[in-house]
């Protein structure tokens, strides 16, 4: 497997989550109560979604492509994308905090956030999928390649770093089987 098909496979994982935050959002919308795992969905796009896949590509791929020029300005799009999504986060963050302190409005401002999320998300991926990532399996060569599998494989070797991946990987069930019983 490749460093890119490694990033392929961490967007199918986000996008399991995207669809879990639809239906969180869809839930709100109808006044029903967030479920328990509804922070831990959100700590996943902060930490998993952003601080480790979007990491790996701003710092690590998106320099190694941008030197080549021709997809400079998509480059430029896709890391104002991750910007927006940060914010994004930031803005469930704090209406969940304000719907855990019992302000129901808070509610209906989650559910915005999230469908604003979720839309930027799937719009991101589809294009670091059809044209960035299609390029660098071109333009790539054999040390680049190894530069960021090391890089890469350099995240998951503490404890500290096993453990979240085993936290979300329990995430992952939890979501699965909470849209079971739907
Ligand atoms: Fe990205
Ligand atoms: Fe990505």
């Amino acid at each position: 497997m490749t460093s890119i098909d490694g990033l392929r496979d961490e967007h199918r994982r986000i996008e399991a989550m995207l669809s879990a935050l639809d239906a969180v959002a869809e839930r709100l919308d109808r006044d029903e109560a967030a479920p328990a795992f509804v922070e831990e969905l959100i700590e996943f796009f902060r930490l998993f979604a952003d601080a480790r896949h979007h990491a790996k590509e701003e710092q690590r791929l998106f320099p190694l492509l941008a030197g080549g020029d021709s997809s400079y300005g998509v480059i430029d799009a896709l890391r104002h994308h991750h910007d927006l999504g940060r914010m994004l986060v930031g803005e469930m963050r704090q209406a969940l905090t304000h719907l855990r302190a019992g302000d129901p409005a808070a509610a209906r401002t989650f559910a915005a956030s999230a469908r604003s999320y979720t839309h930027l998300l799937r719009v991101h991926i589809d294009i670091e999928e059809h044209e960035v990532f299609a390029e660098a399996g071109r333009t790539l060569t054999a040390t680049d390649e190894r530069t960021l599998r090391e890089a890469f494989e350099g995240l998951d070797t503490t404890p500290a770093a096993l453990q979240q991946v085993a936290r979300w990987e329990r995430l992952a069930e939890q979501v699965r089987a909470t849209s079971v019983s739907r």
